[in-house]
């Protein structure tokens, strides 16, 4: 079973909290929360208030990628707000290291993200000190883009390169992912599916969860 993390940006945001409530009883595993700056990728949503604002409707935990510049100087607040996992860019700080370590220390899970065009070797040097790497499969800013095909085999790599080093980190896909995409992407090597305009558009909540889950 795969593990489903549901991305709200898809979601109604006038009823973010009965949609968060929606998707934790239709199954999904993770709350996906998109932070997006208008700086590191060319669009605004929302910060740590909005996802504090949701811990009242809270059951499952809280994955926020931060698609902003210096993720370092927001590390306090998201996990203020009730993250319990942070994943940030790779391609959006100096200290990639000194970061994981930070928000290790503060007791979240630590996620690297990497963009389409990154290089594996980018992160290579903390595979062996991340929880989560997430590893994009569309250009950061957007719901309802189309998967990347090419990222197919750089989960691959991934995969390949945890077996070899006996890393512990778990894949997660995230852009484009459907009931077809997420089985490639699972047979890649895929631990983590994200997705959004998919389950959000779904006839039944309920089994596009489920499709996903048996990917
Ligand atoms: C894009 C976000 C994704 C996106 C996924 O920048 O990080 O989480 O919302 O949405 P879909 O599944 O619609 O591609
Ligand atoms: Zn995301």
């Amino acid at each position: 079973m795969k593990t489903v993390s549901c991305s709200m940006l898809s979601c109604d945001f006038s009823q973010m909290g009965k949609e968060l409530e929606r998707i934790q009883d239709a199954g999904c595993d993770f709350a996906h929360l998109d932070v997006m700056d208008g700086a590191f990728v060319p669009n605004i949503t929302f910060g740590a208030p909005v996802i504090k604002s949701l811990l009242p409707f809270k059951k499952i935990p809280f994955e926020s990628h931060l698609m902003i510049e210096n993720p370092e100087n927001y590390i306090d607040d998201f996990i203020k707000a009730g993250s319990d996992i942070i994943i940030v860019h790779q391609e959006a700080t100096n200290h990639l290291d000194r970061l994981i370590c930070r928000i290790k220390e503060s007791g979240a899970k630590a996620g690297v993200a990497i963009n389409p065009a990154t290089p594996l070797a980018a992160c290579e040097e903390v595979l062996g000190n991340i929880d989560i790497l997430l590893l994009m499969t569309v250009n950061p800013g957007f719901g309802g883009q189309k998967y990347i095909k090419s990222v197919t085999d750089k989960i691959r790599r991934a995969a390949k390169i945890r077996a070899e080093k006996g890393y512990g980190f778990l894949i997660e896909t995230d852009g484009g992912i459907d009931g077809e995409t997420g089985r490639e992407a699972s047979a890649a090597g895929c631990d983590i599916l994200v997705s959004g305009s998919y389950l959000f558009k779904s006839k039944n909540l309920e089994e596009a969860v489920l499709s996903l889950k048996n990917a």
